[in-house]
């Protein structure tokens, strides 16, 4: 019977075959019953390559090397079907040394190298420890919510040791530690909190490995900038509304009651990102009045008055009307306006 006989055998009685073979043990005594030595254990990242020491002497009349209780060598007989199994060039008779290639995971455990002198067994026990580098297997993908929800992330790291995970929250306040573990929960989620999150799982054995995931939060408009502007008879006005909102926000435009078309009553519209400009080509007297901005989008609806006034006093007048209440800056407006129009 040939090597890959033996090897065919179920590993129990191929065991129990070998160790009778090297006339190591009595029969049904484990290998681990001689005088052993526990080395150093020896740390491996995954991917390198693990030679295993173990000296002899030269009285030594029997040598092998164990994985578990499953033999690799016996001697320089290789018993081992895996190719990334070698027996080094010892060329110290009191060297027996082999080489783990490619290590992986599955090697990670105990290795006994074990000797036959003057028919008595020793063997020496290395704790082979493989070390893998964090990676993120599984991220959460980017998500659009709405201001209120429950949002929660998650991050999958795996590695050896144990990575550590942890969050932080790029926006445009800054880079923010938010929390340490695989899962964030957030609740009552706020547009505040929308951004890139990012996580980060490290455990020391190469660089951390980082991933990312934007948050949308949406949230109805809210606007941010409704000017009253005040320009002659004769030249080029313009009213400007500006709202934020997620998505951003669809404008129109009213005075009084008629909604006003980009192009026609020589107004133009013009939009670009969260901002609204209503545009006079040539502002007349009829063009002086009360505009209403109304910004839109799928979470809902806002307006703000916008007031175009003539010049003069009245410009400083309806600048402070601005910054009274509603009712009272409309009358004042209104004394504007008809002191405008005498
Ligand atoms: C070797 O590794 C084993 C298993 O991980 C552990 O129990 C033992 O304490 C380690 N010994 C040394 C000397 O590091
Ligand atoms: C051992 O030496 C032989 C001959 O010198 C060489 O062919 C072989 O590659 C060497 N093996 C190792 C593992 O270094
Ligand atoms: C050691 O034994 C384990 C478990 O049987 C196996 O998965 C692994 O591939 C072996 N490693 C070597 C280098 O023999
Ligand atoms: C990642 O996790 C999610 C949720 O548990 C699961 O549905 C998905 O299949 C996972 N993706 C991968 C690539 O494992
Ligand atoms: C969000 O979480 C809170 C607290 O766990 C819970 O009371 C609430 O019902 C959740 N809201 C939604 C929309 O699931
Ligand atoms: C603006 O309108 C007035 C009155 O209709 C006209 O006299 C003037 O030429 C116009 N100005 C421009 C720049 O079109
Ligand atoms: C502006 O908002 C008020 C209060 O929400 C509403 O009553 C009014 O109709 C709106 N105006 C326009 C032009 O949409
Ligand atoms: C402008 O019109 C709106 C409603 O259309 C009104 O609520 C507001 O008070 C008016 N503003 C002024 C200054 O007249």
């Amino acid at each position: 019977m040939g090597i890959a006989g033996y090897l065919a055998l179920p590993w129990k009685c191929l065991v129990v075959v070998a160790l009778r073979l090297l006339l190591l043990v009595p029969a049904g005594v484990p290998a681990r019953s001689g005088e052993s030595y526990l080395k150093d254990n020896i740390t491996v990242r995954q991917g390198d390559s693990a030679v295993l020491k173990c000296n002899v002497d030269s009285k030594v009349s029997r040598v092998a090397w164990l994985n578990r209780t499953t033999i690799l060598f016996t001697g320089s007989e290789k018993w081992s079907l895996d190719p990334r199994v070698i027996l080094l060039n010892n060329t110290a008779v009191t060297e027996y040394s082999i080489k783990i290639q490619n290590v992986n995971l599955h090697d990670e455990g105990p290795y006994v190298c074990s000797i036959l002198t003057n028919k008595k067994p020793e063997s020496t026990k290395v704790h082979l420890i493989v070390q893998v580098p964090a990676r993120i297997v599984n991220i959460s993908t980017d998500v659009t919510v709405n201001e209120g929800s429950n949002v929660s992330l998650m991050c999958l790291a795996i590695g050896r040791p144990e990575p550590n995970v942890v969050w932080k929250h790029r926006s445009a306040s800054g880079h923010k530690f938010i929390t340490e573990g695989e899962f964030v929960e957030m609740t009552a989620i706020t547009k505040e909190q929308s951004g890139v999150y990012e996580c980060i799982s490290s455990n020391d054995i190469s660089a951390p490995d980082v991933r990312t995931l934007q948050v949308t939060v949406n949230y109805p408009p809210i606007i941010s900038k409704a000017r009253s502007t005040g320009t002659p008879v004769g030249q080029r006005g313009v009213l400007q509304c500006e709202a934020s909102a997620v998505p951003l926000a669809d404008f129109e435009w009213y005075k009084e009651d008629r909604r006003l078309f980009n192009g026609l009553n020589g107004v133009k519209i013009e939009n670009r990102g969260k901002q609204s400009r209503l545009i006079f080509f040539n502002v007349s007297e009829e063009d002086y009045g009360n505009y209403t901005c109304v910004a839109t989008n799928i979470l809902g609806i806002t307006n703000a008055s916008i007031i175009l006034y003539g010049p003069g006093a009245i410009h400083d007048v309806s600048r402070a009307a601005l910054s009274i209440p509603t009712s009272l800056s409309f009358l004042v407006t209104l004394i504007a306006l008809s002191l405008h129009k005498f």
